[in-house]
């Protein structure tokens, strides 16, 4: 098969993109996820522009064209209507053209932009793209701070397990089940006819997201409502981390374009968000842990998710050792680094989804942090366990972490993507 083992070159990491181009946006694999997802879409960016930057750029203007007035850039767009993907823009009932969800994901692109004009041959089209991107991202992240944080804390609530990109994982099963289903508009699921049952989400935390989904469309999407009324308001590890260095990263490309009139505003965005992380730390755990903002309790768990105060660039000396030795400890547990969960929780589940698998873009941001705090060691094994995990299996969406069976979607655009533009760079 294509995606298997010594079938695993560049080449063929290009022909996955190429494969799952649909004309300027690319799907994270055929089938399962038809669509343009947000933080997908910002890994395959970077996975294109090792061997076609046009295209790259294209990827990133493409998400664009589904920011809604308000700044939010959705998870995802629907620019072609595909009947095989549930829940579709009818179950969204949003107003935006193209069809959008209702809800972000982690965002990753002023991160993802910055790095793409360090590493660009064409200076002249980087630039002018970074140009036209720039205020795009300026209004998502202010849309972040405007709707998620209000009272100016620092830190971001999300209000779908989804927006965190892990969907499942178990750091939303206190919260989760506090949100009530006596309003749940009728669905279909798809997902269970491509990929196994016990790698994918139970039936009880469906029918919990998709009532979310059915109160936020009754609410008409209308952000006031949304804080006030939303009976999931949680402060996610993931998304304050990849926010608070795409803050970083958008100061950084302010200066690199010579644009002031943010300055300041993100300046501020930095300062509250550093202190504010303290919030999340957990001693115990030995990593960052999120907040439910409905009962002010934190939720003891490890995670990947919980490992990117490196990248984020949050933790000081004493809790960056402090994670070194947890990450190390799991590294003993498991064969391959970083699984979801935490391998000596009870909830580790090494085959189910966000439970528990090693996935390939939170190995890259995690690999990046580590190497940027100084932890060569530990990046290197994080960067090499992702690598012979893709050897040996193939472009899959995820790993059982001591097995290194694949899992989930085969053929899938961020594995890709993350062998061209970290692996194999
Ligand atoms: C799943 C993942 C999410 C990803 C999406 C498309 O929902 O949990 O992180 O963005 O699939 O690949």
């Amino acid at each position: 098969m294509l995606d298997q083992g010594s079938s695993v070159t560049r080449e063929n990491a290009q022909r996955v993109l190429r494969d799952n181009d649909r004309g300027g946006y690319t799907v994270p694999t055929a089938r399962l996820y038809p669509y343009q997802w947000l933080w997908d879409s910002g890994f395959s960016a970077l996975g294109w522009q090792t061997f076609n930057e046009p295209r790259a750029w294209e990827e990133l203007r493409r998400l664009a064209t589904g920011q809604w007035p308000d700044g939010m850039i959705p998870h995802i767009i629907f620019h072609k209507v595909d009947p095989n993907y549930s829940p579709g823009p009818g179950a969204w009932g949003t107003s935006h053209q193209p069809p959008t969800s209702g809800i972000s994901q982690p965002p990753v692109l002023a991160t993802h932009l910055r790095w793409m004009l360090e590493c660009t041959c064409d200076q002249a089209l980087a630039e002018k793209t970074a140009r036209e991107l720039y205020p795009v991202l300026v209004r998502a992240h202010r849309w972040w701070r405007a709707a998620r944080d209000p009272e100016r804390t620092g830190l971001v609530a999300i209000y779908h397990p989804w927006e965190s990109g892990m969907d499942n994982s178990a750091m939303w099963d206190t919260p989760m089940a506090n949100v009530p289903t006596d309003i749940l508009d009728p669905y279909e699921r798809r997902d269970t006819a491509y990929i196994a049952v016990d790698q994918r989400p139970q039936k009880s935390d469906y029918d919990r997201y998709m009532a979310l989904v059915t109160r936020f469309k009754r609410a008409g999407w209308d952000p006031e409502v949304l804080w006030a009324e939303t009976p999931f308001k949680v402060l996610d590890p993931t998304t304050n981390c990849v926010l608070h260095r795409a803050d970083r990263d958008l100061l950084a490309l302010s200066d690199q374009l010579g644009i002031e009139n943010d300055r300041a505003e993100i300046e501020g965005w930095i300062a509250r968000g550093r202190t504010a992380f303290s919030r999340l730390w957990s001693e115990t755990q030995g990593c960052y842990v999120p907040l439910d903002m409905l009962t002010g309790e934190k939720i003891e768990i490890g995670t990947s998710g919980g490992m990117l105060g490196f990248y984020a660039g949050v933790a000081d000396d004493a809790q960056a050792k402090r994670m070194v030795q947890a990450l190390e400890e799991w590294g003993r547990a498991v064969r391959y680094l970083v699984p979801s969960t935490s391998p000596l929780d009870l909830r580790f589940e090494p085959r189910r989804y966000w439970r528990g698998p090693v996935w390939p873009n939170v190995n890259w941001m995690i690999g990046v942090g580590l190497a940027e705090y100084g932890f060569s060691d530990l990046a290197r094994r994080v960067r090499e366990d992702l690598r012979s995990l893709i050897q040996s299996s193939g472009f899959y969406e995820y790993w059982e972490p001591t097995t290194s069976e694949g899992l989930g979607g085969a053929h899938f655009s961020w594995t890709a993507a993350t062998w061209l533009a970290w692996i194999d760079r």
